[in-house]
């Protein structure tokens, strides 16, 4: 069995957090009416004018899961059927409540818990708590997730989405929370890392051979998921 993930990993993350406003709002159109005139209909643009991405919401605030990532996740949910969702980084709060309805929506029991180390950002009004939890934790301090341990089901899908010391928090994942069949998901940064540290990401990916493998169906799925959905394959002795 290999134990090498337990070496101790550069923070390759280069996140420095959106900063923008979590609510959704109907985006601006500045180059063409909304209403377009019917008599000029040929001459309408064939693209939106806008960054879609910053369109995405769910029941008013803002999800960073573009529609190819809602639609690979409906698929991963509906075969693993976890009974817990961590999504480490919350930003609006959006992702929760999606991950909420959406497993309730397909009929699976599953308790979604939000870590992030600014609470503050979460606009999830209290009427849309239920089955939801929040932790207060930064992933730059791997021991702030120490709750967690006591409050998973399996199986189990850990989402990185906070972007920070995601190796480590990768290694004590596989230590503490992970059991055979469970997921961790590293979100957005597997491109930007193989363009400016590729000889380190592998090596760090390869570094959890015999404890994790890359699941090939839903890590070609979609730009945000790319190779970075992992399954754990096998139990430390
Ligand atoms: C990309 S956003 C999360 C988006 C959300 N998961 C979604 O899909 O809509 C990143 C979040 O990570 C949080 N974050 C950044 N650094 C963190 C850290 N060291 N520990 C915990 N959370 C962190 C930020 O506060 C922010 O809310």
């Amino acid at each position: 069995m290999e134990k090498t993930f337990r070496k101790d990993y550069l923070d390759l993350n280069m996140f420095r957090g959106l900063g923008e406003d979590p609510a959704y709002h109907l985006p601006t159109l500045t180059d063409r009416p909304r209403a377009w005139p019917m008599n000029r209909w040929a001459e309408a643009p064939r693209d939106l004018g806008f960054n879609d991405f910053t369109n995405c919401q769910w029941k008013g605030l803002r999800l960073l899961k573009d529609p190819a990532t809602q639609s690979a996740y409906h698929n991963l949910l509906w075969e693993i059927r976890p009974r817990t969702i961590i999504e480490l980084g919350i930003y609006s709060g959006a992702s929760l409540v999606w991950f909420r309805d959406i497993t309730k929506l397909l009929g699976i029991d599953c308790n979604v818990i939000g870590v992030d180390k600014n609470l503050g950002r979460s606009q999830i009004p209290e009427s849309e708590r239920d089955h939801i939890s929040l932790l207060e934790g930064d992933c730059s301090v791997p021991s702030s997730l120490e709750p967690l341990r006591d409050m998973i089901k399996h199986p189990l899908l850990v989402i990185d989405d906070a972007h920070c010391n995601t190796f480590n928090v990768m290694a004590w994942a596989v230590a503490h929370l992970l059991e055979r069949g469970d997921y961790f998901i590293i979100e957005d940064m597997i491109p930007y890392w193989e363009r400016y540290s590729p000889k380190l990401l592998a090596e760090y990916l390869g570094s959890f051979q015999g404890v994790l493998e890359m699941d090939m169906i839903y890590a070609n799925t979609c730009p945000q998921l790319d190779r970075g959905v992992f399954r754990r394959s096998d139990v430390e002795q």
